[in-house]
């Protein structure tokens, strides 16, 4: 179910914890090799900053904000420019997941599941633009 209000408030709950974006990171990065690879060089400080907006945006997109942002970054982790090949994006939700599971003490079964088909328009934008 697609519930951008359900989703913005666990994003509340979990999100002021810094230890979220770290843990979110690590999770990913714990995934596969070649993600970690791609934050090698990455201040990774700054990057957690990045990404505490980048969920916003998905969030906004879902409650029906223009695309600009979802373009944006589907421009930046096309193959000119970051490379993110379409394959890595459900690690990152996975991720996600993980992490939300962690940080939201009302995080259940029903939750990740409105949290999934929340973002996947979104994310399907950006993969699409590759
Ligand atoms: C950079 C968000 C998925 C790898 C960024 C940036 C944001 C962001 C906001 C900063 C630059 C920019 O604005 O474009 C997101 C969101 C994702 C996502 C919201 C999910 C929909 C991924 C995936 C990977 C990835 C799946 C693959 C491993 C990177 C890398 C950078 C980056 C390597 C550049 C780091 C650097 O500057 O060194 N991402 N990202 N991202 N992202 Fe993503």
């Amino acid at each position: 179910m697609v519930d951008p209000d359900q989703v913005f408030q666990s994003y509340g709950r979990s999100c002021n914890n810094p230890s979220f974006f770290e843990d979110f990171y690590s999770t990913f990065m714990g995934k596969s090799d070649d993600i970690r690879n791609m934050f090698a060089e990455t201040d990774m400080e700054s990057q957690r900053g990045l990404l505490r907006g980048g969920i916003m945006w998905l969030v906004m997109h879902a409650r029906g904000m223009s695309d600009s942002k979802i373009r944006a970054l589907g421009e930046s982790h096309s193959r000119g420019n970051l490379n993110i090949h379409p394959s890595y994006y459900g690690y990152w939700l996975d991720a996600l997941i993980e992490t939300l599971h962690k940080h939201d003490p009302q995080f259940d079964a029903q939750l990740e599941q409105v949290w999934r088909d929340t973002l996947t328009p979104s994310i399907e934008m950006i993969k699409d633009m590759y």
